[in-house]
């Protein structure tokens, strides 16, 4: 068992001592530890079993402080960080000296954001220091949104879990740089296009290049429940395993005979509340009696677009 609380001071002590603490954030929980410690930073990547060509993300208390580890020159991302800041959005920007290479796995650019929460705010205002954190689950399973989820999988390899409450966005954040002079989007996320597109414009997709080492998150298999997880049209897909036991995750108050375990994402159609519902609702399925996992797909729209995305890449093909 891991010490948890919400005791900010706790927690960046161990940060300073070169520890792993699991911080609360609206996209995630992530596994934290300084990013000026290559010593720390190499014990997340053995606590997760993460390959080292998978870069992290690093996270800072405001924009004002972005620029002493990377340069935020380009217009539209600046704009984007102004827009969006404190919150689920990541900026790829070309990195400065002191950003070791372990945490960008070699590559030019670093992953930064400033997450949107509380105790985590509190904690990097305190420390000054930028944390490095990934997800805080074993390499390739479904994130964490709650502390009691980071408790299970990973509690005996970090050193404390800064408890936060539920994340309130469920999805991680949505990753954005510039390639050949345009915006890319690298990754879906908690932030959706359409809001991007309303500050910078149109914007490039780059998310299916799933052998493409510089973005393992956009590997084909990856955020996925342990169980068989099959999406697509939920009465075709149950009758095709009408002789397996099924849990069932739809979208919006479907009629689901009784005997079969079922999570209903958002009983109003709501794509915030699916969102927020999602990586909870493919643990518990995950950890019930059923065999296997049915999910029909959600509107490919706003966030519906990020939650089809992690369901076809936790999904067998
Ligand atoms: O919401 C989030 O982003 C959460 C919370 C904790 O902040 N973090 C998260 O981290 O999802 P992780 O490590 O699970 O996913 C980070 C993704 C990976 O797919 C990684 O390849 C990509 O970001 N990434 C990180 N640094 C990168 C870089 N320098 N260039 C390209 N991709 C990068
Ligand atoms: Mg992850």
């Amino acid at each position: 068992m891991a010490e948890t609380g919400n005791n900010v001071d706790r927690a960046a002590e161990i940060i300073l001592e070169g520890g792993l603490v699991a911080i609360p954030t609206e996209t995630v929980y992530g596994l934290a530890a300084n990013t000026l410690n290559e010593k720390a930073i190499l014990s997340i990547f053995e606590a997760k079993q993460r390959p080292f060509f998978d870069p992290l993300i690093v996270h800072v208390h405001s924009l004002e402080a972005v620029g002493k580890y990377a340069d935020l020159d380009d217009h539209r991302l600046l704009k984007l960080a102004k827009t969006f800041w404190p919150g689920p959005l990541t900026l790829l920007l070309p990195k400065k000296n002191n950003i070791p290479s372990i945490v960008t796995s070699g590559l030019e650019r670093v992953a930064i954001r400033v997450p949107n929460h509380e105790l985590t705010l509190k904690l990097l205002e305190k420390l000054d220091l930028p944390l490095a954190a990934p997800s805080a689950n074993p390499f390739g399973y479904v994130s964490p949104t709650l502390a009691q989820h980071v408790e299970k999988q990973l509690g005996h390899k970090v050193n404390y879990i800064l408890d936060g409450g539920p994340s309130k966005v469920g999805l991680e954040s949505t990753i954005v740089g510039i390639e050949e002079g345009n915006v890319c989007v690298y990754r879906l996320g908690g932030l959706s296009l359409e809001e991007i597109e309303k500050v910078v414009g149109k914007v490039e997709l780059r998310i299916n290049n799933s052998s493409d080492p510089k973005a393992p998150g956009q590997l084909k298999n990856h955020y996925a429940p342990r169980k068989p997880l099959f999406v697509g049209d939920l009465r075709e897909l149950s009758e095709l395993h009408k002789n397996e036991k099924i849990a069932i995750i739809h979208f919006g108050n479907k009629e689901i005979p009784s005997h079969i375990k079922a999570f209903d994402l958002s009983p109003g159609k709501d794509l915030k509340e699916a969102a927020l519902n999602l990586f909870r609702f493919l643990r518990e399925a995950d950890e019930s009696s059923a065999e296997i996992v049915l999910c029909e797909p959600l509107p490919d729209e706003g966030l519906g677009r990020a939650i089809n995305d992690r369901l076809r890449r936790a999904s067998v093909q």
